[in-house]
């Protein structure tokens, strides 16, 4: 296939893959589950998966797969995507676009920036997104992502249900989140913070496998066009913002040990589950609920490093 020829060299993508997870297997020892939302904590810490897709139509999916976890934050990119898919006018005059260097949950600039999060990645600046999200109720919203998910993801089969304790769980937790859409009310960048909330806890509890997210992913690496069923999904030049602001943003306050350990961009999840885009060639979804000390599946993170030093793949490296 052209993927093998052009980015493999003389490696087999499976060998590769393969490689990484016994890694990754090896790096999950050393982390721990999320615990503040509670039902997060039930995940076996030992399961590790990794899936990659290409844009010549490979896939490759090994270790834990049939998994299935929350998409947590990687929700963000697909939230954003399908606000941005409709040409919403007034959502960067409501969220900024430049990395934050804080946590994820943090508050502290939202008052030193009259209540504009960061960027989008941030939990503040995704739930602005989640009030952007069209729909004229919180069930019309989240079906609105949901339908843009299914398209995304090619099959029809992938069915992004919502993981109800999850979602509960988070809902009797989740005080901070709530904070911070008080808060952007009081600023007038959230109209209904109750509403944007729930829209938020709910596309954080959607159910995937690593298969279907790298699947559904696919389209980020191909400047927004599913490159199997050739359906567009966002604009070139959306897609390049939302691939960009990953590179920057997606990985929190260690998006800039990732970028020179890892080199791609990507988007990580507090329940483990990552998603990384080359652009031009692939995606790969990971999977490892054991975290490291900044939110990030410590699994996920050896399994790109690998990868992306094996193949020369890093975005920071000349081809
Ligand atoms: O809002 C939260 O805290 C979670 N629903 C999602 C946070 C998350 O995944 C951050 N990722 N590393």
């Amino acid at each position: 296939m052209h993927t093998q020829s052009a980015v493999l060299g003389g490696n087999r993508l499976v060998d590769v893959v393969t490689e990484a997870l016994e890694l990754g297997r090896t790096a999950a020892r050393g982390g721990r589950c999320a615990t503040y939302i509670p039902e997060l904590a039930n995940a076996d810490p030992a399961s590790v998966a990794i899936a990659v897709s290409t844009l010549a139509g490979e896939e490759v999916a090994l270790g834990d797969t049939a998994v299935r976890f929350t998409l947590q934050s990687v929700s963000k990119v697909f939230a954003l995507a399908c606000v941005l898919q409709r040409g919403d006018p007034h959502l960067w005059e409501r969220v900024q676009m430049e990395p934050s260097g804080d946590a994820f949950h943090s508050i502290v600039r939202l008052e030193e920036e009259q209540g504009r999060p960061r960027n989008p990645f941030i939990n503040a600046g995704a739930i602005v997104v989640s009030a952007h999200l069209s729909g004229s109720d919180g069930k019309a919203r989240i079906e609105a992502l949901r339908q843009f998910l299914r398209r995304a993801s090619g099959s029809g089969v992938a069915r992004f249900d919502v993981d109800e304790a999850v979602y509960r769980s988070e809902c009797v937790t989740g005080f901070r989140n709530r904070a911070l859409a008080n808060y952007m009310k009081h600023f007038g960048v959230l109209e209904d913070p109750d509403v944007a909330v729930d829209v938020y806890f709910r596309q954080c509890a959607m159910l995937v496998d690593v298969a279907e997210l790298a699947r559904t992913g696919l389209f980020l690496a191909n400047a927004g066009e599913d490159p199997i069923t050739r359906n567009r999904l966002l604009t070139p030049r959306d897609n390049r913002t939302i691939v960009a602001l990953m590179a920057t943003c997606g990985l929190y306050d260690e998006v800039g040990r990732f970028a020179v350990r890892v080199g791609i961009p990507a988007k990580s999840g507090v329940s483990g589950g990552v998603l990384g885009v080359i652009p031009g060639h692939m995606t790969v979804a990971c999977y490892g609920p054991a975290l490291g000390p900044a939110g990030n599946s410590l699994a996920a993170m050896t399994m790109l490093e690998f990868i992306m030093n094996r193949l020369s793949l890093s975005v920071f490296e000349p081809r």
